[in-house]
């Protein structure tokens, strides 16, 4: 099989990381914090290392303050919901995966909130001089996608973040795309909340993502219940990362987290980028009429600047195929396997012209090889000819 869908879960994982699931399942396996044996405590370290490590992939100073969750969804759910008061007013972008888009889009609906959401440019980016705009006195959360998942554009979130921080509200990122794949550095780049799913570039299984809490923003509880540490408290401790993390969380997960992050820390997220980037850019190259079909995403950046702002993941239509269509036969004739329709993320597509069908997109990985993509190209050289 010939996996081109690493923007929906990378495959396969690493080695280290199937086998670091394996060891903890066999010889630990404990609930963490819950008992003081030994198991319990080795279990409770695993998750203190697998936080350090990503916060250091994080550029984040307060460990502690990296809470673990199910994925990005639950991340910036308890990000939104635990940060917005009636009445305060949300900046958002058409980039937004739906995880963005519906928690924001259902409390505007109920009259919590009043959304703004900012288009995006012929470059698929958001203008920074848009965004100053559209800020208000109500103006309290900025809620934006660092890499987007239809587009494959990162976005200058350092710039934003500074105008952010000057006008006193709080920037939540969504690095569901980004985190293991580009650089990240959550101080510099005035973040206040980073949303991050385990299982896409972080290497990690699906179960496992988590919320980073800057220490200007509050984040009220909305999942209560037990944390292993003092149980006399008639309510959820206030203290990091208790305070967001009831529940026993999902160890063997985050044991298969670790590694990944490890990974990520030895090869360095900039050698990922440059990898992905120069995959997409041989799939292009390798096309014998790449002409002959619609990029989305610029197919121009792909040849001529070598992916350069991009992400490793580019979509295409073929005239005359729908993108099911194309999808199933790669999927059915080749064993190529792809991701076609919306992407979770229907503004995006309706910016770029591409709704309701949406495009077949091609996302690669860390252990994504050259010949994968050639071979992609290869039977979209068949496909073409008939
Ligand atoms: C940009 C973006 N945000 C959020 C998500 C949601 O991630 P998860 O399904 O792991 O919660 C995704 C997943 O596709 C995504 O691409």
């Amino acid at each position: 099989m010939i996996y081109l869908d690493n923007a929906a879960t990378s495959f396969p994982k690493p080695e280290s990381v199937f086998r670091g699931m394996d060891a903890f399942a066999r010889a630990s396996a404990a609930n963490p914090g819950r008992s003081g044996h030994r198991r319990a405590v080795e279990a409770e370290a695993m998750i203190d290392e697998t936080r350090r490590l990503l916060a250091r992939l994080f550029g984040f100073s307060h460990p502690e303050r990296l809470v673990f969750t199910l994925n990005a969804t639950d991340a910036l759910n308890m990000a939104i919901k635990g940060i917005l008061r009636a009445g305060d007013h949300v900046i958002t972008s058409v980039l937004e995966h739906n995880s963005v888009s519906r928690p924001l889009n259902q409390m505007e609906k109920a009259g919590f909130i009043t959304l703004t959401r900012l288009p995006a440019g012929g470059d698929h980016t958001i203008d920074p001089d848009d965004l100053a705009k559209a800020f208000n006195p109500s103006t309290r959360l900025i809620a934006l996608t660092h890499a987007s998942n239809v587009t494959g554009t990162i976005q200058a979130i350092e710039a934003i973040g500074t105008m952010v921080r000057e006008r006193d509200a709080f920037f939540l990122v969504d690095a569901s795309q980004s985190a293991g794949v580009v650089p990240i550095d959550f101080e510099k780049e005035c973040i206040d909340l980073l949303a991050f799913t385990g299982h896409k570039g972080l290497l990690g299984p699906t179960g496992t993502g988590g919320l980073v809490v800057g220490e200007r923003v509050e984040v009220a509880p909305w999942r209560e219940g037990g944390t292993g540490g003092d149980s006399s408290s008639p309510v959820q401790p206030s203290e990091f990362p208790h305070r967001l993390e009831g529940g026993t969380p999902n160890v063997f997960g985050i044991a298969g987290l670790r590694e990944g992050a490890r990974l990520l820390l030895e090869r360095s997220v900039e050698n990922v980028l440059t990898h992905e980037r120069f995959l997409i850019g041989e799939l292009f190259n390798s096309l014998e009429n790449p002409r002959a079909f619609s990029w989305y995403g610029a197919d121009c950046v792909i040849a001529e600047r070598k992916g350069d702002g991009r992400i490793g993941l580019v979509g295409i239509n073929l005239p005359g195929f729908s993108p099911a269509e194309l999808a199933a036969i790669l999927d059915e004739r080749y064993d190529i396997a792809v991701r076609a329709g919306l992407h979770c993320a229907p503004y995006a597509h309706k910016h770029l012209g591409t709704f309701p069908d949406g495009f077949v997109r091609f996302s690669a990985g860390i252990l994504t090889t050259a010949e994968d993509v050639r071979q992609a190209a290869s039977a979209l050289n068949e496909i073409i000819k008939g």
